[in-house]
């Protein structure tokens, strides 16, 4: 990405002239083509009244299908439009029926949300979970996974990239086995989408989460679901709704036979005309360019921040992402957070509890995350590292 694209991207980008933005993936800035059809939208309602704005824009709020299955290669009745990744990772998630001595298969980068999930069917169904053990890396062991691979397994579900580091597991790698075994696969790339390029044909995942808000510089509150059209079919979601469904007499329905049985009826139409509007400006640039310039600016901050003696970086894996984190002896990532942010410079912090697995064997109870996205440059990875610095002098 040269120069001048990345002056005018930022240029593009109103957040960039108020902060140092190194939390992407909490939220990245969104571009103003985002913000201005999110606003003009909220407007529209405003002037024409909801149903009617909705009806008026339903070309927008198609371009989210069409756009999102250009993304990760699939077809657009194969998305699902939804408020978060967490949402639609349930979606998919509750729609397996476990019984006793069923197994899912994970791996120690898992997200809370989804463990959550895990634990709370365990208790009801007597599912077992069972974790995949990192190889030497910190990446899911492959062989460990295939020694894993027995009868009951009734689901892969993993994290591409997790909240709290720059590993990036082996989704492709986890799906062939999947696929030669025939188990349903569920993939979480929250944090990966938009970050890099994403091919569920490459990949062989049955279904797919994403959000809108953090590398894909959506609006808050959208995400979509991948399911896979034959999968689709063969799973009812945990609830329904009369878009998701059809009442066809007194004591019947019959579903949706598109992703859409995913959705509910009532949706956020500005942030998804917004969502629509991100995956547009995210294929236009390129996921590859987008990648390239991401790999660029977090390996220059790890290379900076390995020469700082006090910080601790704690990226597991072969290969990493944007998200770079770290630890230092000498202060608590909190206070790390808390005084880089009385300058303007926005990095978040992971704590024990969003990934249990992995963060408590490593005995980290919290780490700063520092992620990049395309639109940072190098001059601001120094201006956070001389501030970082600053804040780790003063003792
Ligand atoms: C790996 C991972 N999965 C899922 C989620 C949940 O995403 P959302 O907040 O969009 O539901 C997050 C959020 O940080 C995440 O990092």
């Amino acid at each position: 990405m040269d120069k001048s694209l990345v002056n005018r991207l930022r240029e593009d980008t109103p957040g960039c002239t108020h902060v140092l933005h190194l939390n992407n993936a909490g939220a990245a800035l969104s571009p103003r083509p985002v913000i201005d059809a999110t606003k003009q939208h909220l407007d529209k309602e405003a002037l024409m009244g909801g149903y009617e704005a909705a009806l008026a824009s339903i070309e927008d709020t198609e371009s989210v299908y069409k756009n999102a299955a250009q993304l990760i290669n699939c077809n657009p009745d194969e998305i699902a439009f939804v408020e978060n990744a967490t949402r639609a990772w349930d979606m998919a998630f509750y729609s397996f029926k476990f019984k006793p001595g069923d197994k899912i298969l994970t791996a120690t980068a898992e997200y809370a949300s989804n463990y959550l999930a895990f634990l709370q069917m365990a208790k009801h169904t007597g599912v077992e979970i069972e974790v995949i053990k990192n190889d030497a890396s910190g990446q899911l062991d492959l062989e460990d996974l295939k020694n894993k691979l027995d009868a009951p397994v009734k689901l892969i579900a993993i994290t591409h990239v997790p909240t709290q580091g720059g590993l990036i597991n082996p989704a492709q790698a986890v799906g062939k086995l999947a696929q030669a075994m025939g188990i349903p696969y569920l993939l979480d790339t929250t944090q990966s989408i938009g970050q890099m390029p994403i091919d569920v044909e490459a990949i062989g995942c049955d279904f797919l989460c994403a959000t809108g808000r953090k590398y894909l510089r959506g609006p808050r509150g959208t995400g979509f679901l991948y399911a896979r059209e034959k999968t689709t079919l063969q799973y009812e979601p945990p609830f329904i709704d009369l878009h998701s469904a059809k009442w066809i007499s007194d004591n019947d329905y019959v579903l949706r036979r598109d992703a859409r049985r995913f959705e509910t009826w009532e949706q956020n139409i500005a942030a998804k005309i917004g969502l629509g509007v991100a995956l547009r400006y995210a294929l236009e640039l390129g996921l590859s360019t987008i990648w390239d310039r991401i790999q660029h600016l977090s390996s220059y901050l790890r290379q900076q921040l390995s020469q700082m003696p006090s910080i601790q970086l704690q990226d597991l894996g072969s290969h990493h992402c944007g998200i770079v984190t770290f630890t230092c002896r000498e202060k608590s990532p909190t206070d790390i957070q808390t005084a880089l942010l009385k300058q303007k410079i926005n990095v978040s912090i992971s704590l024990e509890e969003y990934a249990r697995l992995d963060l408590s064997k490593r005995n980290i109870s919290s780490l700063v995350r520092a992620s990049v996205h395309y639109y940072n440059t190098i001059d601001e990875l120094d201006t956070f590292c001389k501030a970082l610095e600053r804040i780790l002098c003063k003792q």
